[in-house]
C-alpha cells in the first residue's frame, strides 16, 4: 500500500492535502466532512488585525462615550460577513473545531504591524489551536518605503509572534518581493517553522461605465501553480523550514508536483469552493494514489523535492538559460 503521509510543523499528517485558509472554515459539520473525505489537516480562515483593533476600539468609545475615535478604520471594514465577526467568536470557533475534529487544526492570523493585537496569537493556542498560519497580506504603496524595511518589520512581526506561543508557527508570504530566498531565510531565522507560499493578491479591475473600481474574486486554476512550483523547487532543501504550496491545487497531479517541488503539504481551497463539494477530495486522493502505484512510488516522503532544484550548482544561470530556452520554444512566425 502506498504510504501517503508526510510531517508539516511537526504534525504527523496521514497525507498531504490540507484544507487552505477560506470559508471552507466556517462550519463545523462542513470541515467534519472534508475530515471524512480525507483532508489531514485544516487552516482557518483569518482573524484579522483590524477585526481585533475594530473591537478595542470600539470597546474604548463605549467606555468614554467621547468623540468618534475609530472614523476611518470603522467606515472602510465589512461590516457582516466571516470577516464581521468578534473576535471572541474566532476563538470560540478554533475550541469548536478542535472538539469536533481529530485532524490538526491551524489558526490564522492576519495582519502586518506590530502591537497589542498579537497577543491573540497566544489566545488562538490557549483556545486549541495545533498551530498559527500568520499571513501577512500588505501592498507596498508608499514609494518613502523601502523593500528592506518592510522586510525588516515583516520579520520583527515574525519574531514577536514567535516569542509569544508554543505551537509552530508558519508564515504565508508574498511572491512579490525581490528576493524570496533572502527573505524565507530571514523568515525562518527569525522563528517560522513553515512558510506558506504564496498569498494569492486579489487584482481589482475597472468598471469603464460606472467608472467605478470593481473588486472580485476569482477562483484560481491550475495555472495559477506555476509561481508557488517554482520558487518551492528553489528553496527545498536551502531553508531549514517546511514548504506548504498555496494557490492553484485543483488536481491529483497538482498535487503530485507540488511534493516533486518539495513542499510538505498542498494546500487547497478554490478547487473546493466551486461548488462546495467534498467529493473532489476523495478523488484527489484516490488519483494520487493510483499514480503513485502506477509509476513505482511507494510513498509521499520518497517524492517529496525529487524535482527540486536542490541539485542544480547555480540555480540563476539555470534560470536565465531556461528562459531562454522558453522564448526560442516559441514557434517560426510565417
Ligand atoms: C473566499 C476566500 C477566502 C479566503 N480567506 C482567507 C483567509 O481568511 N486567510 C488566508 O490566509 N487566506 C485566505 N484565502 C486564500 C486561500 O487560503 C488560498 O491561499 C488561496 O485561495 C489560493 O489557494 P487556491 O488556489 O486553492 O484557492 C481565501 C481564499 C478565498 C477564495
Amino acid at each position: 500500500m502506498t504510504d501517503l503521509s508526510t510531517t508539516y510543523l511537526g504534525l504527523n499528517l496521514k497525507n498531504p492535502l490540507v484544507a487552505s485558509a477560506s470559508p471552507l472554515s466556517k462550519k463545523i459539520e462542513r470541515v467534519r466532512k472534508l475530515e471524512e473525505a480525507g483532508i489531514s489537516a485544516v487552516v482557518m480562515y483569518s482573524l484579522f488585525e483590524e477585526q481585533i483593533i475594530r473591537e478595542s476600539l470600539e470597546l474604548d468609545h463605549y467606555l468614554s462615550r467621547g468623540a468618534n475615535s475609530f472614523p476611518e478604520a470603522s467606515s472602510l471594514l465589512p461590516d457582516g460577513g466571516l470577516y464581521g465577526i468578534s473576535p471572541e467568536t474566532y476563538l470560540n470557533q478554533v475550541t469548536g473545531l478542535k472538539k469536533a475534529l481529530t485532524i490538526p487544526v491551524i489558526g490564522s492570523l492576519n495582519g502586518v504591524s506590530k502591537g497589542g493585537w498579537t497577543r491573540y496569537a497566544r489566545k488562538i493556542e490557549e483556545a486549541g489551536a495545533d498551530a498559527l498560519e500568520l499571513n501577512m497580506y500588505y501592498l507596498a504603496v508608499d514609494p518613502d518605503l523601502s523593500s528592506s524595511d518592510i522586510e525588516t518589520s515583516q520579520v520583527e512581526l515574525v519574531a514577536e509572534i514567535k516569542s509569544a506561543i508554543s505551537i509552530p508557527l508558519a508564515v504565508k508570504i508574498s511572491p512579490f518581493v525581490t528576493s524570496v530566498p533572502n527573505f524565507a531565510k530571514r523568515l525562518v531565522e527569525a522563528g517560522a517553522d513553515g512558510l506558506v507560499l504564496f498569498n494569492r493578491f486579489y487584482q481589482p479591475d475597472f468598471d469603464l461605465e460606472e467608472l467605478e473600481v470593481v473588486h472580485t474574486l476569482d477562483l484560481s486554476t491550475s495555472a495559477d501553480l506555476r509561481l508557488p512550483l517554482r520558487w518551492i523547487s528553489i528553496l527545498h532543501g536551502k531553508i531549514s523550514a517546511d514548504l506548504a504550496l498555496t494557490s492553484g491545487i485543483h488536481t491529483s497531479s497538482d498535487v503530485l508536483k507540488a511534493m516533486m517541488a518539495g513542499a510538505q503539504v498542498a494546500m487547497i481551497a478554490s478547487e473546493l469552493l466551486w461548488d462546495g463539494s467534498v467529493k473532489r477530495v476523495e478523488e484527489i486522493l484516490s488519483h494520487a494514489q493510483t499514480w503513485m502505484e502506477e509509476h513505482d512510488y511507494q510513498s509521499i516522503k520518497q517524492m517529496q523535492g525529487s524535482m527540486s532544484q536542490k541539485s542544480v550548482k547555480d540555480p540563476a544561470t539555470f534560470e536565465r538559460a531556461n528562459y531562454m530556452k522558453v522564448l526560442n520554444s516559441f514557434r517560426e512566425l510565417p
